[in-house]
């Protein structure tokens, strides 16, 4: 079997983060998503993957980051496409790197409790056309959503249904075989523009194809939106295996659910677990909270913070409210200005959010 990771998009729910960087790309527990994506491909025994990634400077990004796939012992190949024009529209240009293999298409900012080992192996053993996984959702007019017949089989998949008929969500996972490629050439564009991935796996239904539920029934999460990011974070940090590889001072309280990377450095501070932080940041006179993912190269000085992503190279300093819930960029600087008049002065990318007390 192939593996056809997309890892294209806009990410426009994730500005100004992904004005720079591609939301792949962005760390969970101080691992981008994407690491994780091929981690869990390769943990199901599959070492071909295709990556479709833009055209734009962000797919570049991917390209440098994944390189050739000997960092996990496998092969990787890039599909390029030109504009972001849908999940079926990818596998259309993915169609002379696929050939006719089975194959299994998982969405490169999604992240899913457990892998997808148990989900590849039901899939190989099969003679299904098909098999999509499916979650029970709290909204799934926010989803596409699959209607099942009493015996289980599929009746129908809508893409965010006003009216939704069940609370069981499309997990960004899927398996074909080459009938796939027929579906994705005789399907339209949906309302908007893009060619849908529920719509082909529609067509492949009532073609009379076999297409396979698989009940999901741990976590998962895409990271589409901050809120989900965050979410994912929290999840992946309660199941880290906790290390200390760092230096912690004697006037500093650690707590069993944490981890510290080589080089890092906490110093006179609190940090409750589960938490991570990153290659050769400091942490000094300051409290981290649970569920804070700090990665490589950062400075947190007098200051508090819980329940948030912080990139490389970013510094908080003199900061006397507590910062929770946010999700911090690369380079960024907050901190105490000494400078009059004394106000809020701030450098802030398009679409910067700002919650102030
Ligand atoms: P989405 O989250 O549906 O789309 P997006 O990344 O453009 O984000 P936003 O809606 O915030 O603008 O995409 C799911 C995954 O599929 C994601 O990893 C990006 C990838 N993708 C492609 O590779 N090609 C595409 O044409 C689309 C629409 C998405």
């Amino acid at each position: 079997m192939k593996a056809l990771i997309l890892s294209g998009g806009k990410g426009s729910r994730l500005y100004p983060l992904t004005y720079t960087n591609a939301k792949q790309l962005i760390p969970v527990a101080n691992k981008p998503v994407l690491y994780r994506v091929i981690e869990a491909i390769k943990d199901a025994g599959i070492n071909d993957m295709g990556i479709v990634i833009g055209s734009g400077e962000n797919g570049r990004k991917v390209r440098a980051a994944v390189g050739d796939g000997s960092l996990w012992d496998v092969n990787i190949t890039y599909i390029v496409q030109d504009e972001p024009k849908g999940l079926a529209h990818a596998v259309l240009i993915a169609r002379e790197y696929l050939q006719h293999d089975r194959f299994v298409m998982f969405l490169g900012d999604n992240v899913i409790e457990g892998g997808i080992s148990n989900l590849i192996r039901e899939f190989e053993d099969s003679d299904y056309n098909a098999q999509i996984v499916l979650t029970p959702v709290a909204e799934p007019q926010h989803y596409g959503v699959a209607e099942l017949h009493a015996d289980g089989s599929i009746k129908r998949l809508v893409e965010k249904p006003r009216e939704p008929k069940s609370n069981l969500a499309l997990v960004g996972i899927y398996m074909f075989d080459h009938h796939i490629h027929e579906a994705v050439r005789s399907i339209k564009p949906s309302w908007r523009g893009e060619l849908e991935i529920t719509d082909a796996i529609q067509w492949l239904v009532e073609q009379g194809y076999h297409v396979h539920p698989y009940i999901h029934r741990g976590w998962w999460i895409d990271t589409g939106k901050p809120i989900d990011m965050l979410a994912a974070n929290s999840k992946v940090l309660e199941e880290l295996v906790p290390a200390i590889h760092g230096f912690v001072d004697k006037d500093s309280e650690v707590d069993e659910r944490v981890t510290i990377e080589p080089g890092a450095q906490i110093i006179n501070s609190i940090v409750r677990g589960p938490t991570i932080i990153g290659e050769n940041t400091r942490i000094i006179n300051s409290y981290v909270g649970p569920f804070t993912s700090i990665y490589h190269d950062c400075l947190i000085e007098n200051a508090e913070i819980e329940h948030c992503i912080v990139l490389e190279n970013s510094q908080i300093i003199d900061v006397s409210a507590r910062i929770t819930d946010s999700l911090i960029g690369r380079n960024v600087i907050i901190r105490r200005s000494q400078l009059k008049p004394r106000a809020l002065k701030m450098t802030l990318g398009d679409n910067s959010r700002v919650g102030l007390i």
